[in-house]
This record gives structure tokens, C-alpha cells and sequence, in this order.
């Protein structure tokens, strides 16, 4: 309707210009797209954290070597951080609910479901760490990064609590079974990994 009154010349471009992002930002749009990254981020992380414990059990074939599920890990990884960043924004940019920049990044001081978006933003700061610390990987030293790398765990825990805790859509089946589904694979990769983890031991005393 005002794309049209712009084309007959009867709004101004700063007109238009006000009206498309108003639609952007008080329409329901952000709110979908907010909630979407969000199951999508779960099953991503979920994915990631599979494919890293994978990475350190030293699988690998011919067709398949190591480095191939290292680098799967990895790139999954960027890709949800990406994620998360779209999921942040479109949460900050929505002008429906207040929520600020600084709430994504200091846990528990914003007004809107302040426990529950507290605990999404200890899991970004976690997740934040985690990816600068991996960059920095060969200057921190093996048993540096691999400490602060295990937090992931953690954070995808907070990460799912937030998402059961603030989502409109977690008690939905179709949404709790993929939280089911992904809590199973995650304790499926850490009983596998403790497994390895003290077989490792064993081999080194
Ligand atoms: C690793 C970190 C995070 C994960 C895994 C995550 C995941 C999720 C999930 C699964 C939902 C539920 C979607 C639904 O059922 O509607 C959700 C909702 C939401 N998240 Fe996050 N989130 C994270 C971080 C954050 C952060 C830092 C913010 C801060 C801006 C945030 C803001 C929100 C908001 C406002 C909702 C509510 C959407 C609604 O009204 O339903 N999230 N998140």
C-alpha cells in the first residue's frame, strides 16, 4: 500500500523509509525469526558438541580421516555462532519486548524474563570464550584451550534451560521432542567421552 502511494509520488522517501522499518521491527516477523535460530541453534550446538567428542575418540578411515570430522566441528561450530548472533539481534532489534544489547552479555539485569534470558547470556559469554580461545589455540597451550574448552558442556546445558525456560514454543511436542532428542545425544557424547577420557588415563599412568 505505500510502496504504491511512493510510486504515485504521494509519500516521500523518508516516509516509506519509516514505514518499512517499523514493519520490520514491531511486526511479527523478528519475533519468528527469533524463536526459529533458536531451535535451530540447539540442534546445531547439539550437533558440534557429537561431532567434537567424535573428533577426540581418533576415528577416522581412509574415505574419512580425523582431520575431515575436526574440520566438520569446527565449521558447524562457526555456523551456530553465527546463528546465535542472528538470534540475539532479532531478539535486541524487536522493538515488542525491551530487551537491550548488553542484556545478550550481562546475565540477569534486563527487565524481560530476567532469569531465563540470564541464563542464554552466561551460555553466549561462555560460547564467546570458547571461539576466541579456539582462534588463539596455539598460543594457549594444549591443556589451556582444552580447560576452558570443556565449558561448551555447560553452556549447552545453560544454553537449553533458556530455551525450555523462555521459549513459546518448548512445551509444544514437536519442540520438546527435538530438546529430548538432542539432551540424549549430548549425554550419549559425555558418557563417551569420560569413557575415553579415563581409558586415556589409564594408558598415561
Ligand atoms: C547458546 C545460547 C542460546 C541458545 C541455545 C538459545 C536457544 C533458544 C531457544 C531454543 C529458544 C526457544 C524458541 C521458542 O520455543 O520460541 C530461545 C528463545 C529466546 N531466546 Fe535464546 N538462546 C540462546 C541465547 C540467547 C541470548 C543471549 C538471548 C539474548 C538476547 C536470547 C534471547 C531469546 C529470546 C528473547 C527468546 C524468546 C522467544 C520467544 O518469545 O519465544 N537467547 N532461545
Amino acid at each position: 500500500m505505500i510502496a504504491q502511494q511512493f510510486a504515485a509520488g504521494t509519500v516521500s522517501p523518508g516516509a516509506l523509509q519509516a514505514s518499512m522499518h517499523a514493519s520490520l521491527t514491531q511486526g511479527p516477523f523478528l519475533w519468528y525469526a527469533n524463536r526459529g535460530t533458536g531451535v535451530v541453534l540447539v540442534a546445531l550446538l547439539t550437533l558440534s558438541v557429537a561431532i567434537g567428542v567424535l573428533s577426540t575418540v581418533r576415528a577416522g578411515t581412509p574415505a574419512w580421516p580425523r582431520f575431515a570430522t575436526q574440520a566438520l566441528h569446527r565449521n558447524i561450530s562457526l555456523i551456530a555462532a553465527a546463528l546465535l548472533v542472528v538470534h540475539v539481534a532479532t531478539a535486541v532489534v524487536d522493538t515488542f519486548v525491551d530487551i537491550r544489547w548488553y542484556d545478550a552479555i550481562i546475565p540477569f539485569r534486563g527487565s524481560y524474563k530476567s532469569y531465563w534470558l540470564g541464563l542464554g547470556a552466561i551460555a553466549f559469554d561462555i560460547i564467546a570464550v570458547v571461539i576466541i580461545t579456539s582462534l588463539l589455540r596455539y598460543r594457549l597451550g594444549h591443556r589451556g584451550w582444552r580447560g576452558i574448552h570443556v565449558l561448551t558442556y555447560f553452556a549447552w546445558g545453560v544454553g537449553v534451560f533458556h530455551g525450555i525456560g523462555i521459549g513459546t514454543d518448548s512445551t509444544t511436542a514437536w519442540e520438546a521432542g527435538i530438546t529430548a532428542v538432542c539432551i540424549g545425544v549430548v549425554t550419549l557424547a559425555l558418557v563417551i567421552r569420560m569413557a575415553t577420557w579415563s581409558h586415556e588415563r589409564r594408558l598415561a599412568a
